[in-house]
């Protein structure tokens, strides 16, 4: 037989293991040079292909939030998924995704999962950094077994299989042949669109916006700009220019792409600014947190997950509101109190979206939230910015309230949970694992200690058991709580990729009080303190406080 000269080649490529491909809170991360190293993508991309192990007839979803090397990854991917019997990949054009319209995209083509580029909310750039996360059939991201397999299988690696073969148009959307492969690139925004139409109450969103009421959107040059202008300003007519930096960018202009108080500093002055909008809110790289301010206000992270909860029978997709709450471990527990008013559980999980996906998978949880600025639904298994963002203005759009009144009426009825994050940033790895060490074991000593007036109830690890699978994770993060009152969390973030972050997770609760409404930095000071004191932090870092206060 005569081979066909115009098939690719198939080519096995000997290889030896790159090191500290280890994955994180959320998917591996790394330094885009690093990434960018001969053989990390091929040894990564194969050792992920051999434990999700698709085979012959499967299908994967793939795209990410447009950051540097995404463009190459891509086509690696593409070659070697093709090399490996995949049959089908649904590639989003451009490469451009959203989380949680790749979870959507999983979840709607009942597909065997899929693979999502992105670093989330850390900059991007050659100087930045990348991402590669695995989502499993129902959409969710791979669980710990599954994300430990694959570190497992790249310290073992020696081959990788490969297409020799040109690069894929990803500009324009219709099928293409990858040797036994078919590529399918596709436009996601239509149906992520639609899942929100299918949610929430476009006429009365619309109606809101005729009244007058006035929105920004920032998509901070990340991913959520396409979707953002098709739902705000096509579909609910919020009006042109309502979304700003909409084009995503592969560096996302320069800036990081975290909606918080810091990096997206300018939206904040808006709103806090003489003819500010009533609404803003921004969304990160890959479009799964979210950030919401109201003229005059920021609302917290834990706060949104609470009003959002408590108020989520507003919406069409949610009529009987919630059949439970679950939030992650170091988040407020505001969210518990909406529960008990509503008579539904309340889950604490370990911080990561992956803990919710069992839960939801069950029906035991409508919607999720971590003081991270993630909140989420039942509607895909990832969090969702946009889906926050829609779900408030259904909720403005029905109650007719500012946000700072929605807010104050919360507060007025279930009581306020000031709450605030202070992260310890570049901490040498060595002295952070110390550091919590030390305080791993101080903990039998605390219980009733009285330190800065306040007195030590509880002083232990976090360890969860999943209550769907029964599995269990260890080493979730310290927890010291003064009565019901006040508590302080110690964890090391699993997202950095250089050096180590200590976090600080400090909150008090104060019943209602409609005339009573302290800053949270000054509502916390002796929480804070006596955090301090407990910790040895800031002095052990030698530093004069934390590098961010959220
Ligand atoms: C951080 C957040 C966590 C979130 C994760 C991915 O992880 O704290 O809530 O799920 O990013 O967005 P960490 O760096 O704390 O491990
Ligand atoms: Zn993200």
């Amino acid at each position: 037989m005569t081979p066909d000269r115009s098939a690719p080649a198939l080519r096995t490529v000997p290889t030896a293991p790159v090191p500290g491909q280890k994955p994180g809170t959320s998917g591996l991360r790394a330094r885009t040079v690093e990434a960018m190293q001969p053989n990390w993508i091929e040894n990564l991309t194969q050792s992920i292909l051999d434990v999700i192990a698709p085979g012959a007839g499967s299908s994967l979803v793939l795209g990410g939030d447009g950051r540097f090397f995404n463009d190459r990854a891509i086509q690696v991917l593409l070659k070697m998924a093709a090399a490996n019997g995949v049959a089908h990949v649904a590639v989003a054009r451009n490469g451009l995704l959203s989380t949680p319209s790749a979870s959507a995209e999983i979840r709607h083509r009942r597909v065997d999962g899929g693979l999502i580029l992105s670093a989330s909310h850390n900059p991007g750039g050659e100087d930045g950094d990348f991402g590669l996360k695995v989502n499993i059939a129902n959409g969710g991201p791979a669980p710990e077994p599954v994300t430990d397999a694959i570190h497992r299988r790249t310290l073992e690696l020696d081959v990788y299989r490969v297409l020799d073969a040109p690069d894929i148009n990803l500009a324009s959307v219709g099928n293409t042949a990858l040797g036994p492969m078919r590529v399918e690139v596709f436009d996601p925004v239509p149906r992520y669109v639609e899942l929100m139409r299918s949610l929430f109450d476009f006429d009365a969103i619309r109606a809101l916006f005729r009244s007058g009421f006035r929105m920004r959107f920032d998509a901070m040059h990340a991913v959520t700009g396409p979707y953002a202008q098709a739902l705000l300003e096509d579909e609910l007519s919020a009006g042109p220019g309502t979304v700003v930096n909409a084009t995503p960018k592969p560096d996302f202009g320069g800036r990081h792409p975290d909606p918080n108080p810091v990096h997206a500093a300018d939206l904040v002055a808006e709103l806090f600014a003489r003819g500010a909008p009533d609404f803003a809110a921004a969304s990160d790289g890959d479009g799964d947190r979210n950030m919401i301010l109201g003229r005059g206000i920021c609302v917290g992270p834990s706060d949104s997950l609470a009003v959002l909860a408590a108020n989520a029978h507003l919406a069409p997709g949610y009529p009987d509101g919630p059949v439970g709450i679950a939030r992650s471990m170091p988040t407020s527990r505001a969210a518990d109190r909406v529960a008990r008013a509503l008579g539904i559980p309340c889950f604490e999980t370990p911080t990561g979206w992956k803990y919710f996906a069992t839960l939801l998978d069950a029906g035991r949880v409508t919607i999720c939230g971590e003081e991270s600025a993630g909140t989420g639904s039942d509607h895909v298994r990832e969090k969702d910015g946009l889906w926050a963002v829609l779900l408030w203005l259904n909720i403005l759009a029905v109650r007719r309230r500012s946000v700072a009144e929605l807010l104050g009426e919360h507060w007025a009825r279930f009581g306020r949970d000031y709450y605030s994050r202070h992260d310890y940033e570049g901490v040498d790895p060595a002295a952070a694992d110390a550091i919590i060490e030390t305080l791993r074991r101080r903990l039998p000593e605390l219980p009733g200690q009285t330190i800065e007036g306040l007195t030590v109830s509880h002083a232990g690890e976090f360890a969860y058991v999943d209550p769907v699978d029964g599995s269990t994770s260890e080493h979730q993060g310290i927890r010291v709580s003064f009565g019901t009152e006040a508590r302080a969390v110690f964890r090391l973030s699993g997202t950095g990729t250089s050096g180590a972050t200590l976090r600080v997770y400090l909150e008090r609760f104060e019943a209602p009080d409609p005339h009573r409404f302290d800053t949270p930095q000054a509502a916390l000071a002796r929480v804070t303190r006596a955090a301090d004191r407990i910790s040895g932090l800031p002095g052990l870092l030698g530093r004069a406080g934390p590098d961010m206060r959220g």
